[in-house]
């Protein structure tokens, strides 16, 4: 039976040589089968949030519940979870057969429950095979291996599963692959999962809904189509997707139309964008207005009047070309990418190009906010 897991004003303090606060202040309420992706820069507070969660840590305040259960202060062996940790450390004097039947051992389960249960769970994760040759997990590569450290956290059933970075040891494509079969996974057993990484892509890929974190708070949570188009600040923005950044000053508005000074050339341009609900903003204001790679275009300079910038590098992605290209913005370079279909002719890297802005897209930040 899958459980919700309700976070209530939770605020977590190291107290040692320094006073470190991990988690400032966190509420929210991740539904009973949902797959939940915890996603923010290092340090942020994610495994501290899991090792909480599973009462590995206990709270400076607040409170946490799986449904209306109050387990704030019960300790972990005493709750029904599965963890995987990074390091997935399988037991190497164990066979994986034994690795798997652990928990289940340690829960007084009996000989042919045990048999059934492994053999069961160890064809969920793909690997009969293995459970018949029944090695070391020393013996299995990688990708087997975490399998294994699947099948031994999915067992005994828990109410809850705990996923700390499981695929960072991981090669690209074996990640991609076992992302896929995470998700597979856990879309079958319908157990309540967190699943944490720093990885975006990761993130986008796996979850139902995902919280962005930084600095012991959460950011933002939503599916990632929500806060892909409706970022809640420029951090965020840049989190989930790539965001290009301009600082500039809002010289007019008329209605949701913004007129924006961009620039060190003091570029003038008028849009539509989403304002971001951190930014309040007026006539004069200075403002952080973001495009994503493919908002923008690239074109050879004309006339006047536009925003220029040098070709760095052109990339080609497959579906995209990107053009990163260095503008200078109030005596520093930034780096921004352009995304275009196809190659712009007579535009190689190294030339002087111009950067066309759209009407009807792009955001409005608070200044400063990007990092
Ligand atoms: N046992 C501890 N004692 C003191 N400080 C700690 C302890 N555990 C974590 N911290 C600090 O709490 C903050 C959050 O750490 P946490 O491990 O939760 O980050 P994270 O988001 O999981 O980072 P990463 O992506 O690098 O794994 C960090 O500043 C870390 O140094
Ligand atoms: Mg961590």
């Amino acid at each position: 039976m899958s459980s919700s897991i309700s976070y209530k004003d939770v605020k977590k303090t190291f107290t040692g040589s320094q006073v470190v606060h991990a988690l400032k202040k966190v509420s929210f309420k991740i539904e009973p089968g949902e797959l939940f992706c915890l996603l923010g820069p290092s340090g942020c507070g994610k495994t501290t949030l899991l090792r909480c969660t599973a009462g590995l840590e206990s709270l400076t305040s607040g409170r946490i519940f799986y449904d209306e259960t109050d387990v704030t202060t019960i300790p972990p062996f005493r709750r029904n979870i599965g963890m995987v940790f990074q390091s997935f450390a399988l037991y190497p004097h164990m066979n994986v057969f034994e690795n798997v039947a652990y928990g289940l051992r340690v829960r007084g389960v009996d000989e042919s429950t045990v048999k059934s249960k492994v053999t069961q769970i160890m064809d969920l994760v793909g690997l009969p095979d293995v459970l018949e040759r029944n090695p070391s997990p020393t013996a299995l590569s990688g990708g087997q291996q975490q399998r294994v450290a699947v099948a031994r956290a999915l067992v005994y059933d828990p109410q809850i599963l705990l996923l700390d970075e499981p695929l960072a040891n991981l090669d690209a494509k074996l990640r991609r692959h076992m992302r896929a079969e995470i998700r597979r996974i856990q879309k079958i057993t319908n157990v309540t999962t967190i699943f944490v990484t720093h990885d975006q892509e990761e993130a986008m890929a796996i979850g139902d809904r995902l919280a962005i974190m930084r600095d012991g708070l959460i950011e933002q949570i939503g599916s990632s189509d929500e806060i892909y188009h409706n970022p809640n600040n420029a951090f965020v923005s840049n989190f989930i997707g790539k965001m290009n950044f301009f600082s500039g000053q809002i010289t007019s508005t008329q209605g949701e139309r913004y007129t924006v000074k961009l620039g060190k050339e003091d570029y003038t341009m008028s849009f539509t964008p989403k304002v971001a609900p951190d930014v309040a903003v007026s006539e004069g204001d200075r403002v952080t207005v973001g495009f994503r790679p493919e908002h923008l275009k690239i074109k050879p300079v004309s006339t006047n009047g536009e925003m220029q910038g040098r070709v760095r590098i052109i990339q080609h992605l497959g579906q995209v070309i990107r053009y990163e290209v260095v503008i200078e913005e109030q005596g520093q370079e930034r780096t921004i990418e352009i995304d275009m279909l196809g190659l712009v002719r007579g535009v190689g890297e190294g030339d002087l190009i111009a950067i066309e802005f759209p009407e009807q897209v792009g955001f409005l930040f608070a200044e400063g906010g990007e990092d």
